[in-house]
């Protein structure tokens, strides 16, 4: 599928099978959506640039690769979003952090915006929008446009489940984005629950029903 990487990792199956689980609970579900989020991080940075360095060792001088530098902004969007950040700071600390809060207005089915902050230098980084379920899309497309308004000029999307509903809406809105996630679930309910999913993964990430 063009443009989407499922990372589907052992580790990552076995952990997203007991994050789905109903009776796993809200400190637990915190705790795998971080450790996911750290999994998934890897792959997402998999390609980000070296260089070499001259270094010694107890034994001799020798060139050997270091990260070249690479300004990220990790940008969860509101509220569930806030689960996955910091597995991804583990991974990137220095990133900065950007917060983007929307709702879906009941009536136009439109995302609503009610929050926005993003760092000053967003146009020098890259961004990994982070957001664990990928339902209908409506809110990651926003997301999305803001950051090229924002002329943020390397865009990345990361959930941990979608449903192809979402994926196709994004992916046609717009093609350019990879998209990462841990598995592509069988559809969206007449709710806009994925099916089978895991629930509400707001709720469940800060016990809230
Ligand atoms: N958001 C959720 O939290 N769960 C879903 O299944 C879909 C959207």
């Amino acid at each position: 599928m063009q443009n989407v990487t499922i990372v589907d990792h052992p580790l990552v199956m076995h952990k997203l099978t007991h994050l789905r689980k109903m009776e796993t609970p809200s400190r637990e579900f915190r705790e795998l959506v971080k450790e996911l989020s750290s999994l998934m991080a890897w792959e997402v940075t998999k390609n980000f640039p070296l260089k070499e360095i001259e270094i010694e060792t107890p034994i001799c001088k020798t060139t050997q690769k270091v990260l070249a530098e690479k300004d990220v902004v990790i940008v969860p969007i509101l509220r569930a979003g806030l689960g996955m950040v910091e597995g991804f700071t583990n991974i990137i600390p220095k990133a900065k952090i950007g917060h983007i809060g929307l709702y879906r207005d009941p009536e136009t089915l439109q995302a609503v915006e009610y929050y926005k902050k993003l760092p000053s230098d967003i146009a020098e980084r890259e961004a990994i929008i982070v957001d664990p379920m990928l339902a209908t899309g409506v809110s990651v497309i926003h997301t999305i446009r803001l950051l090229k308004e924002a002329n943020c000029p390397n865009i990345k999307v990361v959930h941990i489940l979608a449903c192809p509903e979402g994926i196709k809406a994004v992916t046609t809105a717009y093609p350019d984005i990879p998209i990462f996630c841990a598995a592509i679930d069988d559809h969206l309910n007449d709710h806009a629950y994925i099916v089978p999913g895991l629930g509400d993964a707001g709720d469940r990430l800060f016990g809230t029903k």
